[in-house]
């Protein structure tokens, strides 16, 4: 029996042959038109769809041609820079309220905030002894990992896992979104007792406390937090929440939902999505790019030297040799993703109070560089600039998160968005999505095995 991960002499051959019979000539894609990661060049995603949840604005029309433009984010019609500056005018967590506009298409009353949180809370609660059957059970280095397991584990504890009428999915979708968090700190717990061999806290969720409190106070060892640490965990979630239709992890979702298929299994796919470095699991890429940055760039405030990393970068010369300066760029923003510049005032605050004003001063030049560096080196299109992943998890570390965390924070906000898109898609009864590949490998006769 070989050891469970080993790559064997025989793998390594079968992987040439992968390889070598997996390749198709690039120029192919030009001669058939095929809209590479479903997007044009401009980074204009090929139309899958419509919807209602959100907009996203990357581009206008200047004397009828399309120029990039500063990047602008609207939930079901309302700008978000808007919504953040209502929840926070009024000095109110913002979790809940943009939570029910996604799902619902209306801002709530008083009345309809209050019932809508407190349905949310009384979700918090798991299915007797999962904590100790399952999540204690064979914790995972990964967190993104727990998630989707513990969310397919969840299907046996529902006695309607299958049925998908609009009422049976609402619930299950607000269940998971007051699962969510609790599922993502427990797993990272039992991960940090017993892989680090730290003590193992498993507070009891409180039912009144908003999402961003109700992650600190089951995280922290003493449940304590300030309201700052709050307020900023819970912007980061709202800005995470939802980003169209075709980002990749919702696009998942719509995908699976399509076929019929239940909440779990959808919900489960999205995280596999978005555990990916090249979306959300960048922002884990992003600080552990930086970790390294600060300890190869001698002056933090040497430009040149700055510029010098970013191309070691981009040449896999540094970092992880993967070619790429993390936290830049977007598939659809060009010039500004607004989320990131609604982070960045905040990243700005937060590092004042933390002492971390220098790392800041590090985070900003590497803004305002990459983009040349990467123009530089690369043919660029649209442009390029910070993403969200950017700040968030700079901002993650000045709380205290553990890095484990980063990409499930990105998720429990984001299961709002795929929520909303998953009763979209079952709402307006679509089709199985099911889109063309061209085979570009002619007929050849089956050879006998003697003749091989
Ligand atoms: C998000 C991302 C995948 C979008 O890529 P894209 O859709 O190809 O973006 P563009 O069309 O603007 O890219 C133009 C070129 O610049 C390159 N580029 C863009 N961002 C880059 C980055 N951060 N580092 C290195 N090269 C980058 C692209 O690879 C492409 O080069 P190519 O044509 O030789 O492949 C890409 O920007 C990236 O990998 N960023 C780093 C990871 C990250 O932060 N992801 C989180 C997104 S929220």
């Amino acid at each position: 029996m070989t050891n469970f991960s080993e790559i064997t002499p025989d793998i390594l051959t079968y992987a040439k042959l992968c390889e070598s019979s997996g390749a198709i000539d690039p120029e192919l894609y030009t001669t058939y038109d095929v809209k590479r990661g479903l997007r044009d060049i401009n980074g204009q995603g090929v139309l899958a769809g419509l919807t209602e949840i959100s907009e996203i604005d990357a581009f206008k029309i200047v004397d009828g041609k399309k120029v990039p433009c500063e990047g602008k984010l609207f939930y079901r019609g309302i700008n978000v820079e808007d919504i953040v500056k209502g929840f926070l005018k009024d000095d109110r967590f913002g979790f809940e309220e943009v939570t029910y506009l996604l799902l619902f298409g209306q801002l709530p009353d008083r009345q309809q905030l209050a019932d809508f949180s407190e349905r949310l809370g009384g979700y918090r609660s798991l299915p007797t002894s999962f904590v100790r059957d399952i999540i204690l059970k064979a914790p995972s280095p990964d967190m993104m990992n727990t998630l989707a397991r513990s969310i397919l584990t969840l299907y046996a504890y529902d006695d309607r896992a299958d049925d998908i009428s609009i009422p049976n999915v609402l619930r299950q979708c607000l269940q998971l979104i007051s699962l969510v968090p609790i599922l993502s700190v427990y797993g990272y717990q039992a991960y940090s007792h017993y892989h680090d061999g730290n003590s193992l806290f498993i507070h009891v969720p409180q039912q009144n406390l908003s999402t961003a409190e109700s992650i600190l106070q089951l995280l922290r060892p003493d449940s304590k937090y300030t309201k700052l640490e709050a307020r900023i965990l819970d912007l980061a979630l709202i800005l995470h929440m939802e980003h169209g239709g075709g980002n990749n992890s919702t696009f998942t979702n719509h995908v699976v939902t399509s076929s019929g298929t239940d909440t779990y299994s959808a919900m489960a796919a999205s995280l596999g999505s978005l555990k990916g470095p090249r979306h959300g699991g960048a922002n884990i890429k992003v600080v552990r790019m930086f970790e390294d940055m600060k300890q190869v760039v001698k002056d933090w405030k040497d430009e040149d030297e700055v510029s010098a990393y970013l191309s070691a970068l981009l040449n896999k010369e540094a970092f992880d040799h993967a070619g790429l300066i993390y936290g830049m760029g977007h598939a659809v923003y060009s010039l500004s993703d607004p989320r990131a510049n609604i982070l960045k005032a905040f990243v700005e605050k937060l590092s004042k109070e933390k002492g971390r004003e220098d790392e800041y001063q590090l985070y900003a030049a590497v803004a305002r560089l990459a983009p040349e560096v990467i123009a530089k080196e690369r043919r660029i299109y649209k442009g390029v600039s910070a993403n969200v992943d950017f700040y968030s998890g700079f901002v993650y570390s000045m709380l205290d998160l553990p890095t484990e965390l980063f990409t499930p924070i990105f998720a429990v906000g984001r299961m709002v968005g795929w929520s909303a898109h998953r009763i979209e898609e079952l709402v307006n009864n679509g089709k199985i999505i099911r889109p063309a590949y061209r085979a570009v490998h002619e007929t050849v006769p089956y050879l006998p095995i003697d003749e091989r």
